[in-house]
């Protein structure tokens, strides 16, 4: 069994009250906390005592070896699932229909509904509030020029590429309007200067309107450009590694922000401490 190196606990709090939402666990940015979670698919253990907290407001990514439960410990917070033990709360939300009720998932697939045109499907979590056709369509269409997808509004989603897809579920996922974003890789197909743009629009987004978001990502940068701090996950089953916080979380000059000499020193050390976790198994 490989040793369980999580930050130290003063530090983890130290984060968890950092950038804290003046109303505390307010509507929009509730506090996430997770202790001893543990969960099975059957035998197959994903997900062994793991503990994470993120603060109101606060953006946490998660890296960590394919397959290692990832995408399960954000189906878990999303409210998807029920974990095997431990404790997830969301705010005041414990019970996975209020956790699922305070939460934005992004799939790492994009699901998005074949028979509703793009505009449809990113209206659609408006549509599920009980917004008009006619108002969904226009504060969603509103974020399409930007996400590049002007001028595909009618288009079924067989007709957009898998990148266009991923931006169509992506702007679902924000204008729902949670205080809380789950986001599995969500740039995933994307080409590298659309990613880039992508990283840089979210983290101008994310300072005009804070949530508490949880990242998943494959892509060490992105995770310490756009987060205040990056957990480093083991191999299944997954336990945090090491948390790693960020040099300037989502700075305005995104190209200067990943070449600045702290910000290579640390993502050499998450890069290390992947490397490391990967190779216990
Ligand atoms: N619904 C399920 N039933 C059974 N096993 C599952 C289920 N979902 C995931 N698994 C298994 O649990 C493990 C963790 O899967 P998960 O999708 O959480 O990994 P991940 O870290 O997101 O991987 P990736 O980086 O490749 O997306 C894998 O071995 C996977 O096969
Ligand atoms: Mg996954």
């Amino acid at each position: 069994m490989r040793q369980d190196t999580k930050m130290p606990t003063a530090e983890a709090r130290d984060f968890a009250t950092e950038g804290a939402s003046p109303s505390g666990t307010g509507a929009i940015g509730a506090a996430i906390s997770i202790r001893g979670l543990s969960h099975s698919y059957g035998d197959l253990q994903t997900i062994e005592r793991l503990d994470l907290t993120v603060a109101a407001h606060g953006v946490l990514g998660l890296v960590g070896p394919s397959g290692c439960g990832k995408s399960t410990l954000l189906e878990l917070i999303a409210g998807l699932q029920e974990p095997e033990s431990g404790a997830i709360e969301l705010g005041d939300a414990r019970d996975p229909h209020g956790r699922l009720d305070r939460c934005a998932y992004m799939p790492q697939r994009d699901l998005l509904l074949p028979w509703l045109s793009a505009i449809d499907n990113a209206a659609l979590a408006l549509r599920n509030r009980g917004v008009r056709r006619a108002q969904a369509r226009r504060e969603a269409g509103s974020l399409f020029e930007r996400f590049g997808l002007g001028g595909f509004e009618s288009a079924s989603p067989a007709e957009l590429s898998g990148g266009m897809r991923q931006r169509v579920a992506f702007l679902r996922t924000l204008v729902a309007e949670k205080p809380v974003l789950a986001l599995d890789e969500p740039f995933a197909s994307l080409d590298a200067i659309t990613r880039a743009e992508m990283q840089e629009w979210l983290a101008g987004a994310l300072r005009a309107d804070p949530r508490t978001v949880v990242l998943v990502t494959h892509d060490v940068e992105e995770a310490l450009y756009l987060c205040d701090a990056v957990a480093v996950l083991s191999a299944r089953p997954a336990c945090v590694l090491e948390q790693l916080r960020a040099p300037s979380p989502r700075a305005a000059n995104r190209n200067a922000a990943v070449t600045a000499q702290e910000f290579v020193t640390v993502r050499e050390r998450a890069m290390r401490a992947l490397r490391e976790g990967a190779s216990a198994t």
